[in-house]
């Protein structure tokens, strides 16, 4: 076996290096250098601190300042060389900035740890994708809504069971989704306050000796306070956790949506067409216009709730404080990050491009018994009938009417007449499906006034 070196950081304990395996398991810069531009941050604002405590000198800090912008900007320019043997971002950058600056660079780990400079680097980073995800979702929430201005009163059919329940609006369906986002996008931005603490400061798991001001780097890094207790500071990664739970929740209401973009686009109902930026086409069957883009994000809750239990299953039973077990939280989260934005941005490219067919969505409204509840309810309304009895007339309406293969205003009045004698021509109106959509104006229904109100609000809210 290749003779090992003691490792520079901790070598003055160590006889020799690690084995190959052991160096294979324990590093994380293969991955962990997706957080250099936090880390240095951190670095940054650690010694800026430590110089106005007087615990460094101001001109090892400068020092320290210049040499970490430069190893920012080799990370960025890609010249950096990552090594393995330095074990993860925060050694490499610090072993750079050694060999740059030379021994100043030695104080800068003064007064922390490894452990508060990744629970740092990390929270800083998911605060910057919860605000990635609150811009996309704005987005995806504006397309929607530019759907559900286009065909405010567009009727459809509105579905129970996947079977024709009664008629709805385009818009109002469109409408839905804002819904949905809106509390997803709400859910990251409270996840993003309980966030918003820093741990900086709780060096490896007690707090420090040195006279640091917490308060000084919470500040520079843009968060609202310091954490309170070293001990959670270090340990805790529930912040991930809620990151890793909204975004399932809202690949949850993506896959759904999805869903219906697959059903509405096929043959079988022709609601909606895809634009071809959004579809893909089959190598062998011509006619085919295949909406790839929907199913990936459909499948992509599988991978986003992957992490999510991977990363409650690597937290549970962890005795505090930090334990290298937590080096497994950033893949995941890394992960399903990627794979959420991408679905995001997705999303609203298939959803700006829709193009929604009004009269098929009109055929399908009208077919199906779908104003059956309002033949029912005119019976109550008109007539005086209890709401059970009116239901099996109309039931006895639908039968006849499916006997016959046709609709339920294409029964003449004799036939109506037959299943109870007080029905007049009036209910004919009833049965149209405009005027079906057009009475639900409780708060909340499909009537365009009321849909016509809400995207009235929501445009106002979302500016
Ligand atoms: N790479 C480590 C992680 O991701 C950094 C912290 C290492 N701390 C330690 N005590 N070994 O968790």
């Amino acid at each position: 076996m290749a003779e090992t070196t003691a490792n520079t950081m901790w070598g003055g304990r160590f006889q020799g290096g690690p084995d190959a395996i052991m160096e294979a398991i324990n590093a994380s810069i293969g991955f962990d250098r997706r957080l250099a531009a936090q880390d240095i941050a951190g670095s940054r604002a650690h010694a800026a601190m430590l110089a106005a405590q007087g615990i460094i000198d101001a001109s090892d800090a400068e020092a320290i300042r210049e040499g970490l912008l430069t190893v920012l900007s080799e990370i960025e320019g890609g010249s950096f060389v990552f090594s393995t043997a330095l074990e993860d971002i925060h050694m490499n950058v610090e072993a750079r900035l050694k060999a740059l600056i030379g021994e100043p660079a030695g104080r800068l780990h003064t007064a922390r740890s490894r452990n508060d400079q990744v629970a740092t680097d990390f929270r800083l980073w998911v605060r910057d994708r919860i605000d990635d995800a609150e811009a996309a979702l704005s987005a995806l929430m504006r397309a929607c809504l530019a759907q559900a201005e286009a065909g405010a009163d567009w009727v459809m059919p509105g579905f129970t069971h996947l079977q024709t329940a009664q008629p709805v609006t385009w818009g109002h369906h469109m409408m839905a989704y804002v819904e949905m986002f809106a509390r997803d996008r709400a859910r990251f931005r409270d996840a993003r306050t309980r966030l918003n603490e820093c741990p900086l400061g709780a060096a490896a798991l007690a707090g420090t000796s040195f006279p640091i001001d917490r308060q000084a780097t919470a500040e520079a890094l843009g968060f609202d306070r310091p954490m309170a207790n070293s001990l959670d500071a270090v340990s805790s990664r529930d912040f991930a956790l809620e990151f890793l739970s909204a975004a399932a929740i809202s690949a949850v209401h993506l896959s759904r949506l999805s869903e219906e973009l697959v059903i509405w686009s096929s043959a079988q109902f022709r609601f909606v067409s895809m634009s071809d930026r959004f579809s893909t086409g089959s190598s062998i069957m011509p006619q085919k216009k295949n909406p790839d883009a929907a199913e990936l994000i459909r499948a992509k809750i599988g991978r986003i709730l992957g992490a999510t239990v991977a990363l409650f299953t690597v937290m549970k039973g962890l005795p505090l404080a930090y334990s290298k077990d937590m080096q497994e939280d950033k893949e995941q989260v890394f992960d399903a990050a990627d794979n959420y934005l991408l679905s995001l941005a997705a999303m609203e490219g298939m959803i700006s491009d829709l193009t929604a067919q009004p009269d098929a969505l009109r055929a399908a409204a009208s077919s199906g018994f779908s104003t059956a509840t309002d033949l029912a309810d005119w019976l109550v309304r008109e007539l005086g009938l209890p709401f059970r009895e009116a239901h099996h007339v109309t039931g006895a309406l639908v039968a006849r009417a499916e006997a016959k293969g046709c609709d339920l205003p294409d029964l003449s009045l004799e036939e109506m007449q037959a299943e109870h004698t007080g029905i007049t021509e009036a209910v004919y109106t009833v049965l149209g499906v405009d005027n079906s959509v057009a009475s639900r104006t409780s708060y909340g229904g499909t009537a365009p006034d009321q849909v016509r109100a809400q995207i009235a609000r929501w445009k106002d809210a979302l500016g």
